[in-house]
């Protein structure tokens, strides 16, 4: 299976950090943030990995990350031109993909729990798609909430006025190999994007979509001056336990 990292769009919410500054570059503790997707792609037994962000900053994700050796990955990139949302984004990724199954992380997720598990279990699925979800101290307008029932997922809705339960979509995704039909049939929202939510109703609908919740912690750096701050705590928190043990 193949991963796939989002790491365009504008980050309005972090300026002005990110005037001149991709978002996922900003750092978080000791690391640029797109080093831990990477991580966690490493972590879940992924080999090939692409990387898609706006056409601005592309040189400076290659200067970085370069081929991917340091990492133990082999990087691809693809350019999204305007940010059209993550379900435009994703459908960047239908080459690479080659017919097979992926894994997608948004770029500003961090989190602590190892993927691999999941990973080994989707590939041998026959057909669908899983969101992992993160059970929230409170009902969060802030993230796509998933309504679960027995484990089976019932509705997705983005950023809802009236969250109807306490499980937050993370930015963790995986797919079987019709996610680009499925967004090819797929029309902007109100705010002109190709909506991921939207993109996994599809699989809700079909009864094919699994929620896993995430143990451990995770945060959307990217959502807030505080999750960018938090995230760069809890970073350090855990790398200061790691050398104490
Ligand atoms: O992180 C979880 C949340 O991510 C979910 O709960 C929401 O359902 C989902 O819509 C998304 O919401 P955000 O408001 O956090 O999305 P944002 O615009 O911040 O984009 C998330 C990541 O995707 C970010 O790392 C940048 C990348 N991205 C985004 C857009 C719109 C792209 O690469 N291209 C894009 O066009």
């Amino acid at each position: 299976m193949k991963g796939v990292i989002l790491a365009g769009g504008n980050a309005t919410r972090l300026r002005p950090l990110t005037w001149v500054t991709n978002k996922h570059l900003l750092p978080i503790y000791n690391k640029p943030m797109i080093y831990y997707p990477l991580e966690a792609m490493v972590k879940a037994g992924i080999k090939d990995v692409l990387i898609i962000t706006g056409p601005n900053h592309s040189g400076a994700f290659i200067n970085l990350l370069k081929s991917g050796k340091d990492f133990g990955l082999r990087l691809s990139y693809e350019i999204q031109e305007e940010s059209g949302g993550i379900a435009q984004a994703i459908n960047l990724a239908e080459d690479f993909a080659d017919n097979g199954k992926i894994l997608v992380i948004l770029g500003d997720n961090i989190f602590a729990q190892s993927l691999k598990d999941d990973v080994e279990n989707f590939k041998k699925e026959r057909k669908g798609a899983v969101v992992f979800g993160k059970n929230m101290a409170t009902r969060s307008k802030q993230y796509g909430v998933i309504e679960v029932k027995n484990g089976k997922v019932l509705s997705i809705e983005e950023k809802p006025e009236k969250p109807k339960s306490q499980i937050g979509q993370t930015g963790i995704y995986m797919y079987d190999e019709r996610v680009f039909d499925f967004i090819r049939k797929q029309a902007p929202s109100k705010r002109g994007e190709l909506e991921v939510t939207d993109l996994n109703n599809n699989y809700v609908k079909e009864g094919t979509m699994i929620c896993k919740i995430l143990t451990g912690w995770w945060v959307d750096a990217g959502t807030s001056f505080d999750e960018l701050l938090k995230a760069n705590i809890l970073v350090a928190k855990e790398i200061k336990e790691e050398s104490i043990k």
